[in-house]
């Protein structure tokens, strides 16, 4: 089911009392305006539970930023698709650029965990994207197809639809610099064809696929309004409650 999505990306940011204080806010926010599209948030996993209770009505998505490729077992540190699912987690991030230049995520790692989320029945936002200097090279497309292909099209077409995709440039987090809208419909359509070509049309059309990379309150608008860019992947801009509704607010005409 394609829809909107507007998540937020928390990254190691904030102590239990701010993050509350901006989970309680977002529920405010959430109760007193009608959002036209699906609002997620993706705190550090330490506090999912403290979310997962405050939105008991699942007004709003709870997703952790990485999990385990593995079931259980001695892996120190690490939490598991089964954990998110005993807390009733919507589902996780999962190959965020971060885990890839920081922890060495694969996209063979990858794909076993989006595998493992699906068979928990959680939601997987898968997230790829080019470098700068793949991007100077002029190999984006061709790596978005090898990220996009390696770690999802070994899925059938059920699971494949129920996941959801984030384009992300490396060169555009947190960077402030952000893919013009025409540069991010490119690679989202270059991804909606992939699986169009592999899946059918069909299936390419019922996947959600964000965009993320210094998405802010004045340029989400027009990047939500492209045909492929069905929302965004926020990092530092979900982090300020009238940042994040601004953005929220891309999707009000
Ligand atoms: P940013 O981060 O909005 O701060 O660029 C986006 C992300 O990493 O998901």
């Amino acid at each position: 089911m394609r829809k909107n999505i507007v998540a937020g990306n928390w990254k190691m940011n904030k102590n239990v009392i701010e993050a509350q204080q901006l989970m309680f806010q977002l529920l405010e926010y959430k109760k007193n305006n009608a959002a036209n599209c699906e609002v997620w948030i993706a705190p550090p996993s330490l506090y999912l539970m403290m979310a997962r209770d405050l939105y008991e009505n699942n007004e709003i998505g709870v997703f952790a930023q990485d999990m385990s490729e593995h079931e259980s077992g001695a892996y120190t540190g690490e939490i598991s698709a089964g954990m998110l699912e005993s807390i009733e987690a919507t589902g996780t991030l999962v190959g965020h650029s971060e885990r890839r230049q920081y922890h060495g995520e694969t996209d063979a790692a990858c794909n076993k965990k989006v595998k493992r989320a699906l068979d928990m029945g959680l939601t997987p936002i898968y997230c790829n994207g080019e470098t700068l200097d793949q991007r100077k090279a002029g190999q984006h497309l061709e790596v978005v197809k090898n990220q996009t292909e390696e770690a999802l099209f070994t899925l059938s077409a059920e699971e494949l639809k129920k996941v959801v995709i984030a384009y992300e440039p490396v060169w555009a987090i947190g960077t402030g610099e952000t893919a013009s809208p025409e540069q991010a419909q490119e690679i989202h359509a270059h991804i909606r064809s992939l699986i169009a070509a592999k899946y059918g049309q069909e299936v390419a059309d019922e996947i959600s696929i964000l965009y993320g990379g210094s998405v802010k309150p004045d340029n989400a608008k027009e990047i939500f309004s492209q045909p492929d860019i069905d929302g965004g992947l926020i990092g530092g801009a979900a982090l300020k409650m009238d940042d994040f509704a601004k953005i929220i607010e891309g999707f009000n005409s």
